[in-house]
């Protein structure tokens, strides 16, 4: 059975973090918060041990897993050569939301990097992962901690929903202050280039190196070539019910959510709809849940897979959600929905008519 403890980020109980850093010292699972979303922990340079992380998620095996560090100096041990921008880089977002690509060293096994000669590595800042990385004295790989294929969980109830019974452990930390999980940029090429856009940004990272570029994939424009960041190709972050977007001047997005609601309702079916807080009142039919202001991305970005997940908890057939600017946070919360519903997309034209679906 799996084993709940809760720990108070502001004031660690570190005979609580023993019990997790001994599962995780002999080969077990631990799914423990960080900033961005929860983890599913595993001694990273144990193979057997990351093994399990895709069993208990259902996991494809060739999608690699990410591993946490708490101090610099693990670096060595895990990576080859780091250069210039990396470092840099790491100087100014770490600890925090932003992964790196580097090759891989002979000690990290290819059960964690899915079969990659390149090992991708991060250290959270969030106090309850750091205080676990550093009591256990390893490297933690973790992936998200949700069911391959689920909405990531922000919650440790969502942990629970998905993983009860399939894990040794989880430490509820309270809710995650990001809600999307970190931004990936590839270091192993001339120029960096974002896999996965997260909370910082390609603007944020351009300040203080040069020239980064953002995979074509990670803009979610296309699911037609191989991304480079294999666990981007698998539908994602998918609620149960189907999930449509709807793009275009805010005003006429809603009115054709109403229609398009009213429609369904007409037939029989349940419907749900994702609103701002500007539009929320402007909704008549289906069950409305909303997710923070559009002037607010944090706060939609905190409250996305919480919300997919209440609509997994409804008899919803289809969800109509109005689309976002993609600029800065934008881009990550866009390329978010858009996996999640499956490149399902009606953009509206300058009458509010509907001018393209996908
Ligand atoms: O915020 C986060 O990154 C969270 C928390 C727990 O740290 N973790 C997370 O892990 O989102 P996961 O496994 O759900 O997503 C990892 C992504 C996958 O898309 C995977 O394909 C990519 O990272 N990835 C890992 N190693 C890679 C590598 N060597 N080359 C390219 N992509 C890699
Ligand atoms: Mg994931």
């Amino acid at each position: 059975n799996t084993k709940l403890i809760a720990v108070d980020p502001k004031n660690i109980d570190m005979n609580k973090i023993k019990q997790a850093s001994e599962i995780l010292r002999n080969g077990g699972l631990v799914a423990f918060p960080t900033e961005t979303v929860y983890g599913l922990g595993a001694d990273a340079l144990n193979g057997e041990a990351s093994r399990k992380i895709y069993e208990a998620k259902g996991r494809p095996s060739d999608n690699p897993l990410i591993i946490h560090i708490a101090e610099m100096n693990s670096l060595e041990f895990l990576v080859g050569e780091v250069n210039e921008d990396a470092r840099i880089l790491m100087e100014k977002f770490w600890p925090g939301p932003l992964t790196l690509i580097f090759k891989k060293t002979d000690r990290v096994p290819y059960s964690t990097t899915g079969g990659l000669e390149t090992v991708a590595v991060r250290m959270p800042s969030h106090p309850v992962a750091i205080a676990l990385i550093r009591d256990s004295g390893i490297c933690i790989a973790a992936p998200s901690a949700n069911t391959s294929g689920k909405p990531s969980p922000t919650k440790a109830s969502h942990v629970l929903e998905d993983l009860n019974g399939r894990i040794d452990m989880v430490i509820d930390g309270g809710d995650v202050g990001i809600g999307l999980e970190s931004t990936i940029v590839d270091m192993t090429g001339n120029v960096p280039v974002i896999l996965r856009p997260g909370y910082v940004t390609r603007e944020m990272m351009e300040t203080v190196i040069g020239k980064v570029e953002t995979d074509e994939q990670a803009k979610g424009a296309s699911d037609d070539f191989r991304p480079r960041a294999p666990g981007m190709k698998y539908r994602h972050y998918a609620p149960k019910a189907e999930l449509i977007l709807v793009k275009g001047d805010a005003g006429h997005v809603s009115e054709k959510i109403n229609e398009l609601a009213k429609d369904e309702e007409s037939q029989g079916k349940k419907v749900g709809i994702i609103a701002t807080t500007e539009m929320e009142r402007g909704y008549h039919y289906g069950t409305v849940i909303t997710i923070g202001s559009r002037s607010d991305r944090e706060t939609i970005a905190r409250n996305l897979y919480s919300v997919l997940r209440e609509f997994d908890n409804t008899d919803v057939e289809t969800i109509y959600c109005e689309a976002i600017e993609g600029d800065n946070l934008g881009q990550a919360i866009m390329n978010r929905l858009k996996k999640a519903s499956s490149n399902h997309i009606i953009q509206l034209d300058n009458d509010g008519e509907i001018e393209e679906q996908t």
